[in-house]
């Protein structure tokens, strides 16, 4: 009986595991405003979420502007002196990254990045999976 539900725990915790893995490895930074205009909504001032969870992708995210208005769940992984901060967020894709080259996979609003990481200006590597 006790066996049982240890095997229990041990699938589900295997579970959870397993989803947490399920994303794709790339890096993110931070980049600030002014925001707009933006490729996707111009110079719209409701094209960002609530919260400002928003972030700009690099050319292999881009899709030719298809990638506007996708949503990602993503989370940090590692980086320099213990960036990361626990959790994940959402986020919406509002733009192509402004540099070119960009600096990371995702650039993240200044707002987005600090729910995920301690670090300011810095690049970290991340977790990311459409949703
Ligand atoms: C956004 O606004 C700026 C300043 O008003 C203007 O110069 C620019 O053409 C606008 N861009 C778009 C895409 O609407």
């Amino acid at each position: 009986m006790k066996m049982g539900r240890f095997a229990i725990c041990f699938i589900l915790l295997s579970l959870f595991c397993i989803s947490l893995v399920l994303g794709d490895i790339g890096t993110a930074t931070s980049y600030n405003s002014p925001y707009t205009p933006t490729k996707c909504g111009g110079n719209r001032s409701d094209q960002f979420p609530s919260g400002n969870l928003f972030v700009a992708v690099s050319e292999g995210l881009w899709d030719n502007g298809a990638a506007c208005g996708r949503r990602y769940r993503l989370r940090c992984l590692s980086g320099n002196n213990r960036p990361c901060k626990e959790g994940t967020i959402d986020v919406r894709v509002v733009d192509y990254c402004t540099k070119r080259p960009c600096p990371s996979t995702i650039a993240l609003s200044t707002d987005a990045f600090a729910q995920i990481s301690n670090a300011h200006n810095a690049k970290i590597n991340i977790e990311y999976v459409q949703i």
